[in-house]
């Protein structure tokens, strides 16, 4: 048996400890936010959050994750709700598909660097791709998420 918790609920799963983390959610838990593109570790639209850092999950077995614990797109409002704001407030996402990976990889970016310069985005952001190019909004979603974040703590939290 596996045990994890995805996003504050533990689960034990009778599943083989090879399966990639992407189909432990999308098959066995239901949970298709995390979406597959590459399948190589390539792309990061896959992202997931552990301990704070993405971590893709087309490539990584289940097993590596035994009692630890997870955050995928559909839990990181609970964990940060200013990216999700700045991402809505300026209309980042063109198809939408590689969102999810952008999103987990700009709170993990955040997480490291609470503000972050144009080339920490860009360097930070490198390793998730964007077939419609929304980079430009992306970066400016990040600093709004960042300004955000920043102001809310000197006012005492989010
Ligand atoms: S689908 Fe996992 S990195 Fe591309
Ligand atoms: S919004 Fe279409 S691939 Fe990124």
């Amino acid at each position: 048996m596996i045990n994890i918790t995805v996003n504050g609920k533990p689960h034990s799963l009778d599943v083989s400890p090879e399966m990639p983390v992407l189909w432990v959610l999308r098959d066995v838990l239901e949970l298709t936010g995390t979406k597959y593109s590459c399948g190589l570790g390539v792309c990061g639209t896959c992202s997931i959050l552990v301990e704070g850092k993405a971590l893709r999950s087309c490539v990584t077995p289940i097993s590596i994750l035994n009692n630890k614990e997870i955050v995928s797109i559909e839990g990181i409002s609970e964990i940060n709700k200013s990216v999700q704001k700045a991402w809505e407030k300026l209309n980042v996402p063109q198809c939408g598909f590689c969102q999810p990976g952008q999103v987990i990889s700009a709170v993990a970016l955040l997480n490291e660097k609470p503000s972050p310069s144009d080339e920490d985005i860009d360097k930070g952001m490198s390793g998730n791709i964007c077939r419609c190019g929304t980079y430009v909004r992306i970066r400016k979603a990040i600093h709004l998420a960042a300004s955000m974040r920043n102001e809310s703590e000197n006012e005492g939290g989010l």
